[in-house]
């Protein structure tokens, strides 16, 4: 096998290894999938200014995000079905993150359960809960994040309703898969994965089957998102949630600074300038776009963390630069997860600190927390600023 020195590495070698169902699932947008795009490319379009005799010794790319250490300022994203991707999956990231030093956060629609991951977890170990119509399943789901010991809840305002992925619908995206003829055969040319799927139990969705009626019967994600997803909520779930939940919340999915400007007052420790990997509402601002104008109205108040296009270490230290005090990956380590288990996201936690590490001291710094904006050659995205 090729030496793998990128993530783009790695995706090529989880879209070998996993079923097409499931890694379109991941390398997926919705729409015209131009949101999707953007988050990456905005990245690429920030030019870096570089120093040179700088005293480069000593350099560290710890930092914290929400008071809690980290061996970088890079967390796990929720993400869901990231145990179809790799038997086991969320229970690997988890120890791979927690040996890194960096959060894992656990999306709801996981397949190893909330008790499982807590087995394998380190003290970064966030849970992230939608508003569902159910509320008694949302509290139940709290406490469940409080017995495993979860340092922080992430809740996620952006999938009241669900952007159109049209890969999704073409493959008949269901969980457990159904196995259509295709599907079926497209999951036998990938014998390494089914070796780990007849391995485990764990096939379902874990926090789900067995703890709400009627989820065991669920035919199509597209279509129990629909029924579960509740598409009233407001700004008084979130100040119910924070209620019941008491410890540190993470409001995801924010892009507007009106938002920002309310999720400060709802009390909430720290926001994801987000637009769900460019998954749901196509033709927004590409997550980076819209950090900004988010800092400049919220930045001195709460904690600014950004996800969405980061498939480097590059895209980490820009979006520090521009104001964001943690970041998180998706799709960057899911392709790890997928191409190799715990091994590969290890490799892709490795990969971006590397990464990290090199293009900051490339640009004259040794610290995350000198990051500012003076490592771009010229001052990107000002017209942003203003409404
Ligand atoms: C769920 O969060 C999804 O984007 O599919």
């Amino acid at each position: 096998m090729n030496v793998i020195t990128n993530i783009e590495d790695l995706r090529v070698l989880a879209r070998q290894r996993v079923p097409r169902i499931f890694y379109d699932y991941v390398d997926v947008g919705s729409w015209s999938e131009s949101t999707y795009r953007a988050n990456e490319k905005d990245f690429q379009s920030l030019p870096l200014r570089q120093r040179v005799a700088v005293n480069l010794e000593a350099r560290s790319t710890a930092s914290d995000m929400i008071g809690q250490a980290v061996s970088m300022p890079v967390a796990l994203a929720p993400t869901g079905l990231a145990g179809m991707l790799h038997a086991d999956g969320e229970i690997l990231a988890a120890r791979a993150a927690r040996s890194f030093g960096v959060p894992f956060t656990l999306s709801t629609v996981s397949i190893c359960s909330i008790e499982d991951v807590a087995k394998h977890a380190g003290e970064g170990f966030w849970f992230q809960v939608y508003v569902m119509r159910d509320r008694d399943f949302i509290e139940r789901l709290i406490e469940r994040a409080k017995a495993a010991r979860c340092s922080a809840l992430v809740l996620t305002l952006d999938l009241q309703i669900q952007g159109q992925r049209h890969k999704d619908l073409k493959n008949g995206l269901t969980a457990p898969p159904r196995l259509t003829v295709p599907n079926l055969i497209d999951m036998l040319k990938k014998p390494r994965w089914c070796f780990g799927m007849a391995g485990t139990r764990r096939r379902q969705f874990g926090n789900i089957v067995g703890h709400v009626k009627g989820v065991e019967n669920m035919r199509s994600l597209s279509e129990w998102t629909a029924q579960q997803f509740d598409p009233s909520l407001s700004w008084a779930d979130v100040t119910w949630i924070k209620k019941r939940w008491g410890g540190k919340l993470i409001l995801k999915g924010i892009q507007d600074a009106e938002d920002a400007r309310l999720a400060v007052e709802s009390g909430a420790d720290a926001l994801i300038v987000s637009n769900h990997g460019g998954r749901q509402l196509d033709g927004a601002l590409s997550s980076i776009a819209a950090l900004p104008a988010i800092v400049s109205e919220v930045g001195s108040e709460i904690e600014v963390h950004l996800d969405g296009g980061i498939r480097s270490g590059q895209d980490v230290l820009k979006a520090l630069a521009l104001g964001a005090r943690g970041t998180y990956i998706g799709r960057s380590y899911l392709y790890g997860l997928g191409a190799m288990g715990e091994a590969g996201v290890t490799k892709a936690l490795e990969l971006i600190q590397k990464e990290l590490d090199l293009t900051m001291a490339f640009c004259g710094k040794t610290r995350v927390n000198q990051v500012d904006r003076s490592i771009f050659a010229f001052q990107p995205f000002q017209s942003y600023l203003a409404h």
